[in-house]
């Protein structure tokens, strides 16, 4: 048995090792200030890669597809919101994704998440000088993004954030639905791009969000311009509709 087999043995799943959690929290707070109620982080490790993204593109609008206790959107409107007044729509179940279930490989209790996503993001935003108006939408991610289109809200979001199911036909829907939400010169950032769910030796493609993500950037290649971050996410600036 290899060292990191016999680590995870001991310690399954890592991302919920009380220790590892605590280490990477007490990073946020440094980094951040943010001393919100976490029990799981998705999102630290991302957070050097989009304080420059947000400085440079200084955006107004947020869309979130996958919200969980709202390290993410908290962030967002830590940063952003300390430039300006923003518009923020966040989408979830609140209900996990299959790897977050019963039996699933990330097994979560998803029963109070929704409670810390509430206290999180409302710390967040009487955080921030600039007035921050929140939209929740808790509902299966393609019924809100459709619900969003039909709103009148095509063509108006600056930045989006795809964080919701990992399952590739999921991803794809809330890709091309999220991409007709953000304006020209918006930004999507697609989190796990190269994240697979744990399968013995073999992983499932369409049990991951690559293959959505490849043929939403391929079909779309002459809308788009499209650079990878430094912290594992795919990053699609919107050059035309
Ligand atoms: C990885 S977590 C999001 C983490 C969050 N962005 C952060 O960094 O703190 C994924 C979230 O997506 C939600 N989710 C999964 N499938 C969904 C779907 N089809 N529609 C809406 N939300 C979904 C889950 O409930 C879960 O809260």
């Amino acid at each position: 048995m290899k060292i990191r087999d016999l680590f995870r043995a001991v310690f399954p799943p890592i991302l919920f090792n009380p220790i590892y959690a605590a280490t990477r929290m007490a990073k946020l707070r440094r980094r951040t200030g943010d001393a919100g109620r976490y029990t799981v982080d998705f999102f630290e490790g991302h957070a050097f890669a989009w304080a420059p993204l947000i400085e440079q593109y200084q955006p107004k609008s947020y869309l979130e597809v996958g919200s969980l206790e709202g390290m993410s959107a908290s962030f967002f409107i830590r940063q952003a919101g300390a430039l300006s007044e923003l518009s923020v729509h966040c989408i979830d179940t609140w209900e996990g994704g299959v790897e977050h279930l019963s039996g699933g490989k990330m097994e979560m209790a998803m029963s109070s998440v929704e409670a810390r996503f509430d206290h999180n993001v409302s710390k967040a935003i009487s955080a921030v000088p600039n007035r921050v108006r929140l939209v929740k939408h808790r509902d299966q991610s393609h019924r809100a993004l459709a619900c969003l289109i039909n709103q009148g809200l095509e063509n108006s979001f600056d930045f989006a954030y795809i964080d919701g199911s990992h399952q590739a036909p999921d991803v794809l829907i809330d890709a091309v639905l999220s991409f007709k939400l953000v304006r020209t010169g918006g930004i999507l950032v697609f989190d796990d791009y190269l994240w697979a769910e744990e399968q013995g030796h073999l992983t499932d493609p369409l049990r991951s969000p690559k293959l959505a993500i490849d043929s939403f950037v391929n079909v779309n290649i002459r809308k788009l311009e499209v650079f990878y971050s430094r912290s594992g996410q795919l990053v699609v600036r919107k050059t035309s509709c």
